[in-house]
């Protein structure tokens, strides 16, 4: 078999993500894309000896770009689930929080999934929310391209509540005054995801996790951008 970890030697990793989830990832104004995941990549890419190369694309794509070999990584806030396992390798976990149901700050009683029956529910395509949300009974699921575009529909009126993750849920209460958490639901872990077939690259990044969680860095990655 062919090492994944010689042919990244050469070329680099290249990091693929969909800068739409602040803290986790995001265009700063000069349109670079920042965040935990990004500062975390690099850290890893470092202590691997390699450079990282991070590119942008939409989320529901970053699996098929993976299997395709377009990327050689995922860094974008994915939840590690059974489904995605069967499609890809995940490295250690670097995060676990809760989703929560965001709303308008006049519809608190959206508390539970229960009180959303009847009502059009926002996600973005292709996560873990938009499964969430098509789970729940008598909801309406609007999964948009972009999480930035379910929180616009939020506080412009076009959709009742969503469904993302805490730390998100926070970050879009600092940009949408009018939005609050009207309840919590399941935790979830997150991981970077290589190749099946790439165990050696896998095995180097977690490594590095742990190195990291040993010498306090990712403590403070965590501190800067998740707390
Ligand atoms: N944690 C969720 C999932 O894995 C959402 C991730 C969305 N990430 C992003 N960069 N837009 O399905």
């Amino acid at each position: 078999a062919q090492s994944c970890m010689a042919n990244v030697k050469k070329s680099g990793l290249t990091v693929g993500t969909s800068p739409d989830y602040p803290p986790y990832e995001s265009l700063n104004d000069r349109n670079e894309i920042v965040g935990f995941d990004i500062d975390l990549m690099n850290a890893i890419g470092k202590k691997m000896g390699m450079k990282v190369k991070v590119v942008g694309q939409g989320f529901d794509g970053l699996i098929p770009a993976l299997i395709s070999k377009k990327i050689d990584v995922i860094a974008a806030g994915m939840t590690v689930t059974a489904e995605r396992k069967k499609a890809v390798n995940f490295t250690l976990p670097y995060d676990n929080s809760a989703n929560v149901i965001m709303a308008r700050k006049e519809n608190l009683k959206y508390g539970t999934a229960a009180s959303l029956a009847g009502r059009n529910v926002g996600s973005q395509i292709g996560t873990v929310q938009e499964q969430i949300v098509q789970g729940i009974k008598g909801a309406s699921s609007k999964a948009f391209n972009l999480y930035t575009d379910a929180a616009v529909a939020l506080q412009t009126r076009q959709i009742d509540a969503m469904v993302v993750d805490k730390t998100v849920a926070d970050q879009f209460l600092k940009t949408y005054p009018d939005l609050r958490i009207t309840g919590t639901l399941a935790r979830n872990a997150k991981a970077m995801a290589v190749r099946k077939d790439c165990g050696d690259v896998v095995n180097r990044m977690n490594a590095a996790i742990i190195e990291m969680r040993k010498s306090g860095e990712l403590a403070a990655l965590t501190k800067k951008w998740l707390k």
